[in-house]
């Protein structure tokens, strides 16, 4: 088989990324395995929610027609907590979900903000389910 890049030079580009920060995005999948292991259990296996534990799929609905990806990336690695009408009931904390590689994600206004990985494929599953 041709080779075109030898292998100091794959390392040397493996090197690259890892120092301009490029973590590989996870999969949708992984968004999905993750939500059935970690929130399927209140939320419901489709994030449809209960009596006491909103809805995830009419997100966007609910929140003026876009989907509101702050207040989930704030309540997903915790700074949001307990800041809701839901009286009594409480998102529990991921401290397990919050560790492992960093990722960037685009914001509004061309902010960009790191976070776990873990969190941005949960967004991301997120923003597929909406209504
Ligand atoms: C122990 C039950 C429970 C688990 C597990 C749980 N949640 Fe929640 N979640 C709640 C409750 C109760 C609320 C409403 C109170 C609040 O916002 O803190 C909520 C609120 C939310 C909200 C805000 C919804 C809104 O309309 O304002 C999001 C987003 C959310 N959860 C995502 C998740 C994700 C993603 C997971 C899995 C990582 C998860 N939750 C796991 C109980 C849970």
């Amino acid at each position: 088989m041709m080779q075109i890049f030898s292998n100091r030079t794959m390392a040397f580009l493996g090197m690259l990324a890892l120092l301009a920060g490029c973590t590989p995005a996870l999969s949708p999948q992984a968004g999905r395995d993750l939500f059935s292991q970690n929130c399927a259990a209140c939320h419901g296996g489709a994030g449809q929610g209960g009596a006491q534990v909103p809805n995830l799929t009419t997100l966007a609905q609910r929140y003026g027609g876009t989907y509101p990806q702050s207040m989930v990336l704030d309540k997903l690695d915790g700074y949001a907590r307990g800041q809701n009408a839901y009286a009594g009931a409480e998102m529990p904390e991921f401290g397990h979900l919050l560790t492992g590689p960093l990722t960037r994600v685009q914001t509004a206004r061309g902010l960009s903000r790191p976070l776990p990985q873990h969190i941005v494929a949960l967004d991301a599953y997120l923003q597929s389910v909406q209504q």
